[in-house]
Parts: structure tokens; C-alpha cells; sequence
């Protein structure tokens, strides 16, 4: 992503997103979000936090709950994010956010609701369509409405929440005057769909995820276990296949090539390649693995970093918070 220089200042572009805290963290949420999210930090002004408001959509229990929302954290830390070069926190640290859903809510349509995919979805899973499963959207658009995001990295699941988020920043803005920032969805076009161990798309709902973190032995049966096609081995095998999509995750570009050809060539087993992915996969971890370990050992850094995200993110939050309020009558004057 390119940064903006002026007069030799550079302005960083406010990058922002969040993580559910939906259970382990697996490799659709690292490729599809979090490694990005990751290697902004560096040139950027990242935010980034864990939605345990919205975990609350569909988790109801207080110990699970508890545990999802610190592994998360946890996770992310080993993985790279640092908080000392961003701001990280816990979403329900910052309970200002609650304040401008209510905001938002008034200007939203019903229709605008009606229509999203993901709530439809959930109820189709058999989900109780509770109020707060319905208004999802709008706290994820007062998620960043609040903190002023420019740019924000998502899976294309995440599409259309983006664009309910942009309709709700420009009708409150068309109301009450230019408060909000319009954000822009970052979706990697190479990574739009990451096929989960049956080939649709990886996702805890699915139950086809790969963790990220876990036991040797359970990932290695994961990996086992992706979809294959019965073609003859003497017959060059499709490249469009789970199998191939995941590998590639792992590659540069003539890397993937070779793969290519190797699927192309006669005699390919799936079995070798499926080994040779889970070796791919756990050396590329290893490193976090180590550091994953050291963070839950020292959970005392790890919870006074999040305590210093959300101080941080709450000076940012409180300011747009106080705009909307004025803007919309709220403050007495
Ligand atoms: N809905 C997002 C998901 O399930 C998580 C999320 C909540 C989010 N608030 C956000 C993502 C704000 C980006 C920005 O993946």
C-alpha cells in the first residue's frame, strides 16, 4: 500500500480491522486477514482488535467466551502484531463503540439489514435471530466509523459489511455534516477464497478449518484429509483443487509453477503432496509456535499491552464520538 508524503512528512494511512474470537484462529483468518494486517504495521497506523462484542451474537458462555477472546489475542501477538507499533486492544475495553452504534442505528434502513448475506446465512445455520445477529453490521461499522479507518483488510466475506459501513458513513455525513471517513475494503484478489480441508471455503462454520496452532499430530490428520479427485495417477491432475490453492498459499510465484508442472506430470501422488504441504506449513509456523508459548507464560504483558491499546484507541474513539454527538444535537452547548 502506497504512504502519502508531504513536505517530506509522511502520512500514514489508518488501517484498521478486527478479529472474532470465534474459537482457533486457522489458516483462512491468517491468510485471509491477520498476515496482512501484520505487515501493515510497519508502514502504517494500525489498529486492530478483537470482537468479542460481536462474539456475543453467538457465544453464551461466559468461559468460552473468555478463553476465545485472550487465545485470540494471543495468537495474533505470536503471529507479529506488536503493540508496541500499533493499537491493539479488546473491543469491549473501548465501550464508547456501543454508544455510536446507537447513533448510527437511527439513520440505518431496515432493508440495508434485510439483505445481508451473512445474517441470512447464520439463520439458515439455525442461529436465533437475536437483535444483536441482526444489527451485526452496524457495530461493525461503528467499529470503524469511531476510530477513523481508512483502509480496511478483510476476507471477501466481509464485503458487503464494507459497503453497509460506507453507505452508513455517507448518509450520516449527507445529515449531520462531514464526520466519519469513508473506508476502503482491502481484499487481496490472490487470496479471495481460501478452500478449507473439503474444498469450500475454510470457516468455523464449516467445520473444514485448519488451526493455525494446535497438537502435531491433529494438524497433520487435517492436512491428510483434504479433498482429492479420483483421477488416474497416470493422468495430469486439476490445479483448481483445495489442494493446490492451500500449497500455493505457501509459495512465491515459481514455486508455484513447479507445483503446477508437478500436477501436470504423470505419477503425482496426492498423498506425497498433502506430507509435503503439512512439512511446508509447520516450519513456515515454527517460530510463532516458540512465541506462543512465551506469550502464555507472561499473560501479565499480554494483558497490560491490550489495557494500553484501548486507552490508546479510546483518546481516538472519544473524539469522533464527541463530533457525531454535536453534530447530531446531543451536547448541550
Ligand atoms: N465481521 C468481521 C468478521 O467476522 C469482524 C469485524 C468486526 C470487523 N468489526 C470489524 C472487521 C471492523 C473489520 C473491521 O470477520
Amino acid at each position: 500500500m502506497e504512504t502519502i508524503s508531504f513536505y517530506g512528512i509522511v502520512l500514514m494511512k489508518r488501517v484498521l480491522s478486527g478479529i472474532q474470537p470465534s474459537g482457533e484462529l486457522h489458516l483462512g483468518n491468517y491468510f485471509g486477514m491477520m498476515s496482512r494486517m501484520i505487515k501493515y504495521q510497519n508502514e502504517n497506523d494500525l489498529f486492530c482488535f478483537i470482537v468479542n462484542y460481536h462474539a456475543l451474537t453467538t457465544i453464551q458462555d461466559k468461559d468460552r467466551l473468555m478463553n476465545n477472546t485472550i487465545n485470540a489475542a494471543m495468537d495474533f501477538m505470536s503471529l507479529g502484531l506488536d503493540p508496541e507499533k500499533s493499537t491493539f486492544w479488546i473491543q469491549s475495553d473501548v465501550p464508547q463503540v456501543c454508544e455510536s452504534t446507537w447513533l448510527l442505528s437511527n439513520i440505518v434502513n431496515l432493508g440495508l439489514l434485510d439483505r445481508s448475506t451473512s445474517y441470512k446465512d447464520k439463520l439458515s445455520k439455525g442461529l436465533t435471530a437475536n437483535l444483536g445477529l441482526y444489527s451485526y453490521p452496524v457495530l461493525m461499522a461503528s467499529d470503524i466509523l469511531l476510530f477513523g479507518g481508512e483502509i480496511v483488510p478483510v476476507g471477501q466475506d466481509q464485503k458487503q459489511h464494507l459497503e453497509i459501513t460506507r453507505d452508513i458513513a455517507t448518509r450520516f455525513n449527507n445529515i449531520y455534516g462531514e464526520v466519519f471517513v469513508i473506508p476502503e475494503p482491502d481484499i487481496e484478489k490472490s487470496t479471495k477464497l481460501i478452500p478449507g480441508i473439503d474444498g469450500q471455503k475454510m470457516s468455523k462454520s464449516y467445520g473444514n478449518t485448519i488451526p493455525i496452532f494446535g497438537e502435531e499430530k491433529n494438524i497433520r490428520k487435517k492436512f491428510m484429509s483434504i479433498v482429492t479427485d479420483s483421477t488416474d495417477i497416470q493422468k495430469p491432475k486439476d490445479t483448481d483443487t483445495a489442494l493446490f490453492h492451500l500449497f500455493s498459499l505457501f509459495l512465491n510465484k515459481s514455486e508455484k509453477e513447479e507445483l503446477a508442472d508437478r500436477f501436470m506430470t504423470p505419477g503425482m501422488r496426492y498423498g506425497d503432496i498433502k506430507q509435503e504441504l503439512f512439512e511446508c506449513f509447520w516450519s513456515y509456523f515454527e517460530p510463532f509456535r516458540e512465541k506462543r508459548i512465551y506469550l502464555e507464560n507472561h499473560k501479565d504483558f499480554v494483558f497490560d499491552s491490550l489495557k494500553s491499546g484501548a486507552a490508546k484507541a479510546s483518546l481516538v474513539g472519544d473524539d469522533y464520538l464527541n463530533k457525531a454527538r454535536n453534530a447530531m444535537g446531543l451536547n448541550l452547548e
